[in-house]
This record gives C-alpha cells, structure tokens and sequence, in this order.
C-alpha cells in the first residue's frame, strides 16, 4: 500500500466520499439530493441538511468499497470552498472530526483545482493516460468559466473567466426560460442531438482578451422567445429541439473561440477540460475537432469525474501529502475561496 487518502466533497448538492492509494482511485461513492428539482435550482439549507443526513453513510461506503480499514487511511482531504456555506460546513466539520477521532493530518482543497487535478485520477498503476505540464484547462460548470494555465499540479494561473454568468448557468436559466426542469444543462444536450444547430442565432459577446459573458445570450434568448411566442404560442413545442441546438452550438462556440485563442497566443497544445458543463456532448465533440485542427493533444475526464466528486478532492489531497501542506484544527471552511 502507498498513501491512503480520504477525501470529503461536499461544496453545493452532491455529498462524496472517495479513498486513494497514491493516485489511483479505491472508490468513489456520491450521494445525490433530487430534492432541489422541484425548486428550479439548489436550495442552500435543503442542501446542508441532505448533507448531514448523507455524510456518515456516504464515507462509510466509500471506506468499505475501497476494501480498506479505516486504521490505514494516512490523510483526509476535504472541500474548503468555494461553494455553500451550509453545505461546506458539512463536510468540513466531519473532516476535522475524523482526523482529530483517528489522529490523522487534515488537508484543506479548493474546489475548483480539484476539478482541473481531475485528469490525474488513475483507474489503475499503469493508467498514463494525463496531460503534460503546462497545459490549458477550460473548466465550465454551474459556478464557473475560467481558462487556466496549468503549470504543476500545484500552480496554475487564470488566464480568462467570466465577467458574469457561468457556462452552466446560461444553460440552466435558458432551460428555465424553456419551462424544462433544473439542471437545464444535461436535457438541452440531450435534445439537441435531435436538432438543427443552424435553425436560430443567438447574439454572441464581445468581451476582452480570454474572458467571457453570458448574461447577454440569457437576454437575447429571453427577447427571442417572448417575440416568437406572441406569433406562435406553440412555438416553444414546435421547436424545442432546434432551439436546444442552436443555444448549445452558440455556447459552445463562445467558449470554444477564447480557447482556440489562448491556445495560439501560448503556444500550449495540450488542451484538457473540466467541470460539469464538460459532460456535454456538442462540447466534447468540437474539443476534439478542434484537437485534430490544431495539432493539440485534448483531454476530457470521465463522467463520472465531470460533476462534483470526492475522487478529485482526494487526488488533490494526495499532491498536497507530498509536499506536507497540512492545515490544523482551526481551520474553516470559505464559500468565496479564491482560486
Ligand atoms: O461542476 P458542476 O457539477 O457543479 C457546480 O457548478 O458546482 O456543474 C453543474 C453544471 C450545471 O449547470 C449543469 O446544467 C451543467 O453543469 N451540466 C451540463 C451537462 N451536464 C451538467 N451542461 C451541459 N450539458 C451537459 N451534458
């Protein structure tokens, strides 16, 4: 056996527990809450509660499916932040009460490297399949847009974010606008694989150097709808899958512009992506066209390491073991970490 970490997510609505021998994945478990879907979006005290009742369950599992006892873990790694509260204090509360119970070094990670370490989860020792150092990372989910230079697996720099709303969230709230049920992102993708991509067009931004904005494609969408429907109240129906396409094929491109950019500008021909947004299937499809244009060697994560998940909090975890990087006691946990 080598290091065997423990790690803790649990910064929005989904409650994880993963164990790793080095940087090879034991298990995984995620605990979902579908207790938001009726609300159109995460109920921040709904979600702490489902965490409370998920965490103990949730680690137990992990631990069991990992094959391991509890006495041979060396570190827990846990989710600092950014995200909710509610929802950090959870899983920070319980880290810090496993690593006191069973004398263990506690390990604080930020949510959003961990999901750029994703790519160096390995399935098993011989897994070489992980991107070289630097390389770009697009990371999309419901909280964030941001190109980052990644030079080790401790260091990276934003090179380019969003000025407003994230990738996701233009997904979501025009799912919103459609009367689909949250989250948006993954049904859009499903029904635009029926639809014509050239059907609509959506206003695109024009914003500086590699950063992006979506909060005027939400109002166009909006604008767009409204209009249509005062002609046709079946419009949406008629539609629906041709509006999907044309709204996922202008995000995509939004996103996919700035890259193609960054990537000339640097010189950087790895390319990785990561985030929940990074499940999508159009998404993936240009990363890899793109890939096969410009000579780059593109990386996307498994789906299961996509959305939120402890495997990428204990992968982190591992990096920080190496290099002693340990926090005590008094530490808390920081919805606005910055990255
Ligand atoms: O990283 P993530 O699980 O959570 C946080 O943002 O914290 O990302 C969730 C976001 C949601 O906005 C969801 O709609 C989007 O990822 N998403 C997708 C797809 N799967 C998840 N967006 C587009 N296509 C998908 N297949």
């Amino acid at each position: 056996m080598g290091t065997i970490i423990l790690g803790i997510e649990s910064s929005c609505d989904d409650t994880s527990a993963a164990v790793f021998n080095d940087e090879v994945i034991l298990s995984n478990c995620v605990a979902n809450q579908h207790v938001h879907e009726a609300y159109g979006g995460v109920v921040p005290e709904l979600a702490s509660r489902a965490h409370q009742q998920n965490i103990i369950p949730v680690v137990e599992k992990a631990i069991n499916d990992a094959g391991i006892d509890k006495s041979e873990i060396n570190a827990v790694a846990f989710t600092r932040g950014p995200g909710l509260m509610g929802s950090l204090l959870v899983g920070t509360s319980f880290a810090k009460g496993f690593a006191l119970a069973n004398e263990l070094p506690l390990i604080e990670v930020n949510h959003l490297h961990a999901h750029v370490l994703a790519h160096f989860i390995k399935e098993d020792v011989d897994d070489q399949d992980q991107p070289e150092f630097p390389f770009l990372c697009l990371l999309v989910s419901g909280g964030n847009s941001q190109i980052i230079k990644v030079k080790s697996h401790l260091e990276m720099e934003i090179i380019g974010q969003t000025i407003d709303d994230a990738a996701g969230e233009a997904f979501d709230k025009c799912a919103k606008v459609m009367g689909l049920p949250y989250p948006g992102g993954p049904l859009i993708d499903k029904l635009a694989t029926e639809g014509n991509e050239d059907a609509f067009t959506f206003s695109k931004p024009r914003i500086a150097e590699y950063n992006y904005s979506f909060s005027g494609l939400k109002t166009s969408f909006l604008y767009f709808l409204r209009d249509q429907l005062k002609i046709n109240p079946n419009f949406i129906e008629e539609n629906k899958v041709d509006i999907c396409a044309s709204l996922q094929k202008t995000i995509i491109d939004i996103l996919m512009d700035k890259l193609v950019t960054a990537a000339k500008d640097t010189g950087i021909k790895q390319i990785a992506l990561a985030g929940g947004v990074s499940a999508n299937s159009g998404l993936r499809q240009r990363l890899n066209d793109l890939g096969k244009l410009n000579n780059w060697v593109t990386y996307i994560p498994k789906f299961s390491y996509t959305t939120d998940n402890a495997a990428m909090i204990a992968i982190n975890g591992y990096y920080k073991f190496l290099k002693n990087e340990f926090v005590g006691q008094e530490t808390t946990p920081f919805a606005r970490l910055e990255f």
